[in-house]
């Protein structure tokens, strides 16, 4: 597999083409930003923190039997994903309230969501992100019905898998992002899985242990996201 050249960079992570058409190299960088690009800045260690995360959450999530785009690391910073036609609906499971929930309803943040709500929201950085429903999503060609239905049901199970997996090490998970994408007839996981997008609160302190700490100017972030992983038995250089 040979590397070839950059097809995209978005705010943390670069796609690089190769010489399999149907494979894509993801490379996580130290860029960080938040608030649509607001605020930015390099956070040292965080490409290799995120990337070696995030094989780790894929792996666990394909042998949960939930289908993935991750194929393998390729080195700290690198990973070989499959390409997907991307769907440009965000998929958001809360099973606590916090962030934008908080703001949009006036409710506390901290409050238990049973059962976890499940939202979408467009992809659109110029008209930061706007919540959206299934129905706009089906009228506009975004997705269809049953790729809706599919990306509901996977968000769920990823939701089971990964709530069990951090409970286990003494963590909530609190919300998360997923990004699916089509390849080959079937819905499959995208994007990444890492303390970038998702939230995570020690289970007895209730530390933020996630991006929070970036967006909220808390301080130790990376130090933070390498504790996350080294609770989940996750190796980090
Ligand atoms: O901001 P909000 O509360 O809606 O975010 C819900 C979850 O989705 C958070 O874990 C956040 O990090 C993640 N998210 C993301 N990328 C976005 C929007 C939200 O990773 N563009």
């Amino acid at each position: 597999m040979e590397k070839r050249e950059e097809l995209y960079a978005g705010k943390a992570k670069s796609v690089f083409r190769t010489d399999d058409p149907n494979r894509f190299v993801l490379v996580f960088r130290d860029d960080t930003s938040a608030f649509d690009g607001e605020k930015k800045e390099q956070l040292n260690r965080k490409g290799m923190v995120n990337n070696k995360f995030n094989a780790f959450i894929m792996d666990k999530l394909e042998a949960a039997g939930i289908p993935t785009h991750f194929e393998g690391l390729l080195s700290g910073t690198e990973s070989l994903v499959k390409k997907l036609d991307m769907i440009p609906v965000e998929c958001v499971v809360r099973n606590i309230s916090a962030g934008s929930l908080c703001r949009r309803l006036g409710v506390e943040e901290g409050q238990e969501l049973n059962p976890p709500t499940f939202e979408l929201f467009l992809k659109n950085d110029a008209l930061h992100d706007p919540m959206v429903n299934e129905s706009l999503a089906v009228s506009f060609g975004w997705a269809s019905a049953e790729e809706l239905a599919r990306m509901k049901e996977l968000t769920y199970k990823v939701n089971d898998v990964l709530k069990a997996l951090f409970d286990d090490a003494g963590m909530l998970l609190v919300d998360y992002k997923l990004e699916f994408g089509r390849s080959e007839g079937q819905i499959v996981l995208g994007d990444e899985f890492s303390p970038d997008g998702c939230r995570i609160w020690d289970k007895e302190t209730r530390k933020k242990m996630d991006k929070d700490r970036f967006r909220q100017g808390l301080g130790e972030v990376i130090e933070t996201y390498e504790e996350v992983g080294r609770r989940l038995g996750i190796q980090f250089d």
